[in-house]
C-alpha cells in the first residue's frame, strides 16, 4: 500500500513571515506522518525559516526547482546541495510553468532527477499536455515522452523512491480540473510506462500524484482512484484552512 502525499506548490507567492504564520496557524492539526507525506514547496527565500519551523512536525519541505550542479558559476540557480544541507528533502522538477516559461527539456528534467537522488532530496517529476495537445489526443504520448526522458538511468531504487506527478497544463490555476475518471487513466498508463521501463515491483512502489485545480471539494475523487496517491495543489495549498481541508480530504 503506498503512503499519500498531498504537496502544496505556493509558487512565487507569500512573504517569509506569511509562511511563519501559515506554519503556526496548521501547527498540530495536520496528520501524523505515519497517514500521509505532506509537504510544503516553497520558494528558496524561505527554506531556512520553514526547515527550522517544521522540525519535529509531520511536514516536509520541498523546494520548488534546482539545478544539477552541485557548485559552480550559475548566476542565479540553487544546488542540491544547498537544498538538503537545508534540510529540504523534496524537490519539484520539470513543472510545465518552468518547461514554458524557461525551455526546461526533458534532458534537463533528468540531470536534475538524478541530481536530486544523488543528495537525497526526493523529486516530484512533473508531466502533463497542454490544451493543444489533449485536443489532438496527443495526452499519452506527451507524457510518455516526458516521463522516459526524465527517468532515464534512475536506478530501479531511484525510480521507486521519486514522484511523479501528472498535470495536464490545461487544469492548472484554471478551475477546470481533470475527471477523476480521465486523470486516473492517465496515471494508469504513466504507472504501465514505468513498469515497461523497470519492472512491476518499480510501478507498485512508486507514487503518482495527479495537480490541476484540485480543492477540498474534489480531492476526495482524486485519492479514491486505486492508482492516484496524492496531489500536487497550488492555489487551494496557499490557506491553512484549505491546505487542511485537503489533508483531511486525502483519505
Ligand atoms: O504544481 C501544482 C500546480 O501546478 C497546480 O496549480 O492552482 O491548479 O492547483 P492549481
Amino acid at each position: 500500500m503506498r503512503k499519500p502525499i498531498i504537496a502544496g506548490n505556493w509558487k512565487m507567492h507569500m512573504t517569509v513571515d506569511e509562511a511563519k504564520a501559515f506554519v503556526q496557524e496548521v501547527d498540530g492539526l495536520v496528520p501524523s506522518a505515519d497517514q500521509v507525506d505532506t509537504v510544503i514547496c516553497a520558494p528558496f527565500t524561505h527554506l531556512s525559516t520553514l526547515t527550522e519551523l517544521v522540525q519535529e512536525r509531520p511536514i516536509a519541505i520541498g523546494a520548488q526547482n534546482m539545478y544539477f550542479e552541485e557548485q559552480g558559476a550559475f548566476t542565479g540557480e540553487i544546488s542540491p546541495v544547498m537544498l538538503s544541507s537545508l534540510g529540504v528533502t523534496y524537490v519539484i522538477l520539470g513543472h510545465s510553468e518552468r518547461r514554458q516559461y524557461f525551455n526546461e527539456t526533458d534532458e534537463l528534467v533528468n540531470a536534475k532527477a538524478k541530481a536530486a537522488h544523488q543528495h537525497k532530496l526526493i523529486p516530484i517529476i512533473c508531466v502533463g499536455e497542454n490544451l493543444e495537445e489533449r485536443e489532438k489526443d496527443e495526452t499519452k504520448e506527451v507524457v510518455q515522452k516526458q516521463l522516459i526522458g526524465a527517468l532515464q538511468g534512475l536506478s530501479s531504487a531511484e525510480a521507486s523512491a521519486s514522484v511523479i506527478a501528472y498535470e495536464p497544463v490545461w487544469a492548472i490555476g484554471t478551475g477546470k480540473s481533470s475527471t477523476a475518471e480521465d486523470a486516473g487513466d492517465v496515471i494508469s498508463f504513466i504507472r504501465s510506462i514505468v513498469e515497461d521501463q523497470y519492472d512491476q515491483q518499480v510501478a507498485s512502489a512508486v507514487r503518482i500524484q495527479y495537480g490541476g485545480s484540485v480543492k477540498p471539494e474534489n480531492i476526495a475523487e482524486y485519492m479514491a482512484h486505486p492508482d492516484i496517491d496524492g496531489a500536487l495543489v497550488g492555489g487551494a495549498s496557499l490557506k491553512p484552512t484549505s491546505f487542511l481541508q485537503l489533508l483531511e480530504g486525502r483519505s
